[in-house]
Formats: C-alpha cells, sequence, structure tokens
C-alpha cells in the first residue's frame, strides 16, 4: 500500500489555498533539483479551482513556469475549444494567465480519432521523457479527482483500459457516457513521484469511503504509487464517511 497523506480542508477554497501551496513548492523544489517541473493535470470542476488561484496575483509568481510543462492526465474526445475540454478548462482558469513557453504546453488532441490520438500522445510522452524498451514516464505531479462512481481520470469501472499494463495511453468508450475518452494509463499514474486526488462534494463521500476501506476494486482504488506518494486534498463533506482524521 502506498504511503498516503490525507488533508481534510474545510471547503473548496480552503483546499485550493492548501494544495496551491504545495504545489508551488514543489514546483520550486523540482526545477531546483531536475531543471523542470513536470506535472499531469486533471479535468473537472474541482481542480479549476486550483488552476483559476495558480492563476491569481501572489500565487503565479511563486512557480516557475518557464521550467513548468504541463500534460493532461486525461482527455475528451472533443475539439480544444469544445465546452467540454479539459484542454480549453485549463486554458481558461490557468494557461490564459501565466507566462508560460506554449512548447511548454503538452496538450492531448481530443479532436483526432481516438487510438491515433493516444499514440500520438503515447509517442510524445516517449520522446519527452526519453523512454526506451517500454519504460514508464516518471511526472514529478499527477492530479486526479474521483467520480461518485470511482472512476478516476477517464478509467471507469469495466473498462479494458483499468487491465493495460504496456501501454502509457489508452483510448477507451466509455458506455455510461457514449463517448470516447483519451487517458494515461495505471502504470503511468503509479508511477507518479507525487499523487494527488482533489476531492469536494457529498456526493464523493461513498466513493471516498470505499477507496480508503483497502479492499475497493473502483478504479480510483487502484492508484497506489509504486514509489511515490499519495495525497488525499479532500474537502469535509467529502471526508463524511471516513473515521476522525481521515482515515
Ligand atoms: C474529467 C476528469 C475526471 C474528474 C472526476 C471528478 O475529465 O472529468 O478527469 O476524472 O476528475 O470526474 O470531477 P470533479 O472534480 O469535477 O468532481
Amino acid at each position: 500500500m502506498a504511503e498516503r497523506e490525507t488533508i481534510v480542508c474545510q471547503d473548496v477554497v480552503e483546499l485550493s489555498r492548501q494544495s496551491a501551496q504545495c504545489f508551488s513548492h514543489l514546483a520550486r523544489q523540482s526545477v531546483e533539483v531536475s531543471g523542470c517541473f513536470t506535472v499531469a493535470l486533471s479535468g473537472g470542476s474541482t481542480p479549476k479551482h486550483l488552476y483559476s488561484l495558480l492563476a491569481s496575483p501572489g500565487y503565479k509568481e511563486r512557480v516557475p513556469w518557464k521550467s513548468v510543462h504541463l500534460f493532461w492526465g486525461d482527455e475528451r474526445c472533443v475539439p480544444p475549444d469544445h465546452a467540454g475540454s479539459n484542454f480549453r478548462m485549463v486554458q481558461e482558469s490557468l494557461l490564459s494567465k501565466i507566462d508560460i513557453p506554449p512548447e511548454n504546453i503538452h496538450r492531448m488532441a481530443g479532436e483526432r480519432e481516438p487510438q491515433a490520438a493516444a499514440a500520438a500522445y503515447e509517442k510524445n510522452l516517449q520522446e519527452f521523457f526519453g523512454l526506451e524498451n517500454g519504460a514508464l514516464p516518471r511526472f514529478d505531479l499527477i492530479l486526479l479527482g474521483i467520480g461518485e462512481d470511482g472512476h478516476t481520470a477517464s478509467l471507469f469501472r469495466g473498462s479494458d483500459a483499468l487491465s493495460e499494463t504496456k501501454r502509457l495511453v489508452a483510448a477507451p468508450y466509455v458506455e455510461k457516457l457514449n463517448s470516447y475518452r483519451l487517458t494515461l494509463t495505471l502504470p503511468v499514474l503509479n508511477n507518479g513521484a507525487e499523487v494527488w486526488f482533489l476531492v469536494t462534494g457529498n456526493g464523493k463521500a461513498e466513493a471516498v469511503k470505499e477507496v480508503f476501506s483497502g479492499s475497493s476494486d473502483l478504479p480510483a482504488a487502484k492508484v497506489q504509487p509504486i514509489d511515490g506518494k499519495l495525497t488525499w486534498f479532500i474537502t469535509e463533506d467529502a471526508a463524511a464517511g471516513l473515521s476522525a482524521g481521515g482515515k
């Protein structure tokens, strides 16, 4: 079982503040050690609060954006200007407000045929991280959320993508959404140096409780970094099913 830290926050404002402070500290530390900071961003509404805060005065100056490389943990199979695009959400909440080199933005091509987009992103990862012979990328930070059904990234219960052991990026068809998605696979998520879940809302309490039970086969429960740190930033309402202290 990966080392897990749980940070219970009063509300999404505090969750965003705490995670933003940790993000800027980790970014500076990574850039000092290795010269860059690689992040796989989550989609959804919760992380949008974090992205907006990171883009705000008093926060954006604390992150060495010129050495930060932003990737996506998953993407909807839509054009980048589509209302459902995770890229568009990040573009509007963060990228449009910070000074980051365009070459540091590594977008998943949601507009392409899904399998081709997945293969292209996998190639991008292999080239950027200098990977050979099936090696895995090691992101400095991977941001994730959890759905009320226990999905994470675009890994949904019953999906073949959950049992992918070789490919870095998959393009599963998600029955319940009647659409394809692009997603990093579990081997990549579990190779992250730091993996954070950002979780708010009472609707997530059941899924969170099940994941924390230690005996769940929900997709989010399969995120167990092999040699990395797992941190849950979770608001009190989403932690309602946990014992005191978020255990
Ligand atoms: C997406 C995300 C998805 C998200 C969860 C939780 O593309 O939507 O990757 O996995 O993290 O659905 O979303 P919220 O944080 O908005 O509840």
